[in-house]
């Protein structure tokens, strides 16, 4: 059974300090590995897929290479394949509009308060109303695509929480730091203008069975285990996998997905790369700067 830490929207987590009591201990890292299929040294992108190129090629202007300790502790002994040499098209790693934007502690949203010019409400079962049962355009279409792909197979999936404005970060945000403190709060809820919330690329998800909304253990309930297995097919990746906190800068958010698109996520998924900051080369982003 794993274990995590986190929860959103609402700051309701004692279990992160449970957790951070349990490393603190110094017991919680090889348990914790061994329990996931997802442990860092998975990501060994240059060799799990036989169509990767040899070399990696940065078309990206925005893309930088990994340097972050952190990183190259989990990181394999060769780059990874740039994506860019790969796919078929090519997008923006800073334009709030691209859905290969990287937004995390070190690449904040430009402007701050962007806001989705395409913002529509998905057909698709919602326990979120006013603006968090909102998605950009692309990702609504492909959210609908997958809830109705999950419930051919049985799956009930549900939209819990979508789109956030910069002022609704500002607020989930200080709910955070309210509840548990500044540093537990920066590891569960980006702080305003830092947040994919805010893009309409990302959004949450429940079970219809309601079991475990944002708590640990839904990552054992149907809609998660089924979306870790088939999101990509959608476009959708897990933004925060389990144990990559060092590279994402947050603990296993197993409900929140992130829409890339079909190429990226199924590339990724074939390749055996978890995180965005690897996969586009960019570097951790474990804390902010400041
Ligand atoms: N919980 C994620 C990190 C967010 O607040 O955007
Ligand atoms: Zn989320």
């Amino acid at each position: 059974m794993c274990h995590d830490c986190s929860a959103e929207p609402g700051p309701a987590g004692t279990s992160r300090r449970s957790f951070a009591r349990f490393l603190a201990a110094g017991a919680g890292l090889t348990v914790l590995t061994a329990c996931t299929p997802e442990a860092p040294t998975a990501a060994a992108p240059s060799s799990a897929s036989p169509s990767a190129p040899p070399s990696p090629v940065a078309s990206t202007a925005s893309a930088s290479p990994t340097a972050d300790p952190a990183t190259a502790a989990a990181a394999p002994s060769e780059p990874a394949p740039s994506p860019s040499a790969v796919l078929p098209r090519q997008f923006s790693l800073t334009d709030p509009a691209s859905p290969w934007l990287i937004v995390n502690k070190h690449r904040p949203l430009v402007p701050a308060a962007y806001a989705p010019a395409d913002l529509v409400r998905p057909a698709l079962a919602t326990t979120a109303s006013g603006e968090a049962a909102l998605l950009n355009s692309t990702t609504a279409a492909a959210a609908e695509a997958m809830f109705a792909a999950a419930a051919a197979d049985g799956v009930s999936m549900v939209l819990a929480s979508g789109y956030r404005s910069y002022s609704t970060q500002v607020a989930t945000y200080n709910g955070y730091v309210a509840s548990r403190g500044q540093a537990d709060a920066d590891t569960a809820s980006a702080r305003p203008g830092y947040s994919e919330h805010q893009t309409g690329w990302a959004f949450d998800i429940a079970d219809g069975n309601g079991v475990c909304g944002f708590q640990p253990c839904f990552a054992d309930q149907p809609a998660a285990v089924w979306a870790k297995a088939n999101g990509h097919r959608f476009g959708f990746v897990v933004r925060y996998p389990w144990m990559f906190h060092p590279i994402t800068g947050y603990y296993y958010e197993p409900w929140h997905l992130r829409y890339i698109g079909v190429e990226a996520a199924t590339d990724m998924a074939a390749r055996g790369i978890f995180t965005l900051e690897e996969y586009f080369g960019v570097e951790a982003a474990p804390g902010y700067f400041e």
